[in-house]
């Protein structure tokens, strides 16, 4: 039985328990039947609850596909995550509270964080950074991180957060797509007991980054540690962090911003090989993730919030910054990685701080379970009080370990289904509400209006279909960086002539009660470890080596991955096939993209399955990887192809 059919037989019915309930924000469906019956209303008290220094006009103006929100209004992203907590009881309340993967500490105040945002900020001006300008960000999970995007945002200057472990190429292609002036980096980073060396990775990209003028780089490496993150500093050009900071002045007014400027671009793979810059407003994308951070955690005032994600990623940027911090909460960051020194070192850290909200991965979770329940029985998880999920769908296996061994059964499991464009959280329980089954997103959130179509656009009650969203929603993506068009063609063009309906470019099924069941991407792209990954990209990647003639690259259903990248591969001439050439095409991905897209297998093949039209058939390479028996083959050129190909990959194995 696949993995869906599974998920598609769960039955198992978890209620709130009455004492979560009795505790909880939302305690009854009140929220949900008045945002149902008007969704902009609701929205617009949310956005009240913001701080803003101009009230809006217009709450929402939609001409189909686009949309503002709030128009006629003006506020500060970072006002509103640091400057509307220190003037009361969350003054000296930790905004911030980090852990170094060496085990260094430090923990910043509300008050303390709104030092460090103006310096930083004040820091940027000196370097000639001003409003609407772009600025990347190229760190590691380091408390500066989260300085720099607010220092960003307070000067009016659009971020980009590049994740850290993207190559140098990646890095310059995105700088050069939105044009930055800036880039804020560090010496390096710890991962897993190496060092990444991140300014030398910056060096290597901003040598081919024609607008770049300054680079800004924290100082990381850890006193009486060696100079393997020695970074080359280029005069005039590069400036250390700790130094600029005691030349510029303690306070920097915040820039009122309209609601429809931009607060970030943030890049993400699509069906091409050319990663799209994902442009996120100020005003909706406030609204949005304050609201779903409150009411999604239910987050309280003496709440100890974990989201694991990298800031590198929308997760990041939604539930570990914006999200939280308008809502003064205090936020764990840990730089590094889960096992290191010991696989208990997510446990450790939530008994450390007394974590009560804790937020990650499935894979990480389908992980933790490969290590064993002991790790996490070492620690004294008391304090947990919820647990959440995102970025791919949960198999009810691992839902119901995280709910056991984790949660030791009372904390409720929030899955959370959204995207790097829909910027704030979708389908997803409320805690204090739904009851929830193992490896259901369950139903929209407040506000947000959901179908599941079929190819013609029309509903589908019960079943399986294709998910659509059907009325804007504060936080999503306005359009795609320099290119309207591809805005367009990619969200608003699956159904001819229905520009209102948003294609989320994943599979759904609805059950009896209206729950959702997210089935994954129904387009070319990967979701490797909860990291969305384009196969173009990947093949773009094969084909740029000298040895490659044509790739072709699919995902195969992978224990703790999700899913893996498996490439079949034809040589140009004069190239032969041996397991060391395997290995600089692995590497060679990594080094053009960065790690994550490593393939895990390769297969170097004479002939790719095609149609007569020439067109390589995704289909059958995928059956091929997972094993499956072999779907219609009606349209392929040369059947033998497959035959061969099937053999030899079996003999690989
Ligand atoms: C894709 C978006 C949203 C933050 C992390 C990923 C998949 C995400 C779930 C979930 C099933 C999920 C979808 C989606 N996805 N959350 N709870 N259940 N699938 O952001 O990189 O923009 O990827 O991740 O396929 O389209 P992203």
């Amino acid at each position: 039985m696949s993995d869906i059919d599974v998920l598609l037989q769960e039955h198992r019915l978890f209620p709130p328990s009455p004492a979560f309930r009795a505790a909880a924000r939302v305690q009854d469906t009140q929220l949900q039947d008045a945002a149902a019956s008007d969704p902009v209303e609701f929205w617009a008290r949310e956005a009240s609850e913001l701080t803003w220094s101009k009230p809006w006009d217009t709450v929402m103006h939609w001409t189909p596909p686009h949309v503002t929100w709030f128009a006629g209004g003006e506020l500060n992203a970072s006002v509103n995550c640091v400057d509307r907590h220190i003037h009361g009881s969350r003054r000296n309340k930790a905004a911030i509270i980090w852990e170094g993967e060496p085990g260094d500490r430090r923990t910043y105040t509300y008050w303390d964080v709104y030092r460090e945002v103006n310096l930083a900020a004040n820091m940027l001006k000196k370097l000639g950074v001003v409003k609407g300008d772009r600025v990347a960000i190229y760190l590691p999970m380091i408390p500066e991180a989260v300085f720099a995007m607010l220092a960003c945002a307070r000067i009016g200057a659009v971020h980009t957060v590049v994740f850290g472990g993207f190559s140098p190429e990646s890095l310059r292609d995105r700088i050069n797509d939105c044009g930055c002036k800036v880039l804020i980096t560090a010496d390096g980073g710890y991962r897993r007991g190496q060092i990444v060396p991140l300014k030398r990775h910056a060096d290597k990209a901003v040598a081919e980054c024609p607008t770049i003028e300054h680079m800004l780089v924290v100082m990381r490496r850890r006193s009486g540690v060696g100079d393997e993150m020695a970074a080359e500093m280029q005069e005039g050009r590069d400036h250390w962090w700790h130094r600029l900071k005691r030349d510029v002045p303690r306070e920097c007014a915040p820039e009122a911003m309209s609601a429809e400027d931009n607060l970030f671009i943030l890049y993400t793979s699509g069906t091409t090989g050319k990663p799209k810059g994902v442009v996120h407003t100020t005003g909706g994308y406030m609204t949005g993730v304050s609201a779903t951070s409150k009411y999604v955690f239910d987050l309280k005032e003496e709440d100890v919030y974990w989201c694991t994600a990298d800031i590198g990623w929308i997760t990041g940027h939604s539930y570990l910054v914006y999200g939280p911090l308008a809502n003064g909460a205090t936020c764990i960051v840990y730089e590094g990685a889960p096992d290191w020194p010991e696989k208990d070192r997510l446990w450790e850290i939530c008994e450390r701080y007394g974590v009560t909200i804790f937020y990650t991965a499935p894979t990480a979770i389908r992980a933790f379970m490969k290590w064993g329940a002991s790790y996490v029985e070492k620690h004294d998880l008391s304090q947990l009080r919820l647990l959440g999920s995102v970025g791919e769908p949960i198999n009810p296996e691992a839902w119901m370990w995280y709910h056991e061994t984790v949660g030791k059964q009372h904390c409720p499991i929030v899955d959370t289904w959204w995207q790097t464009e829909t910027g704030a959280i979708m389908i997803t329980p409320l805690p204090g509400v739904t009851s929830t089954k193992p490896g259901s997103a369950t139903t929209p959130f407040p506000g947000v209006r959901v179908a599941v179509l079929d190819s013609q656009g029309d509903q589908i009650g019960v079943g399986g279909g294709l998910l659509a969203l059907t009325h804007p929603w504060p936080s999503m993506l306005r359009t795609i960086w320099g290119d309207d068009q591809r805005y367009i063609d990619t969200y608003f063009s699956k159904w001819p002539g229905r520009p209102d309906l948003y294609f989320a470019g994943d599979g759904a099924k609805r059950d009896e009660d209206g729950y959702l069941w997210i089935l994954g991407r129904v387009d070319d792209v990967l979701n490797v470890a909860g990291h969305r990954i384009g196969t173009m990209e990947v093949e773009s990647a094969l084909v740029d080596h000298p040895s490659v003639a044509e790739a072709a690259v699919v995902g195969k259903t992978h224990d703790i991955k999700g899913q893996a990248i498996a490439a079949f591969v034809t040589l140009r001439n004069g190239f032969t096939a041996s397991s060391s050439l395997r290995d600089e095409l692995r590497e060679h991905v990594a080094m053009k993209i960065g790690a994550l897209a490593r393939p895990d297998d390769i297969l170097f093949s004479a002939d790719l399955p095609k149609t007569r039209s020439g067109k390589i058939m995704r289909r059958l390479l995928r059956d091929i990887a997972e094993g499956r028996a072999l779907g219609d083959m009606s349209t392929l050129a040369d059947a033998t192809v497959v035959d061969g190909l099937r053999a030899q990959y079996e003999a690989q194995e």
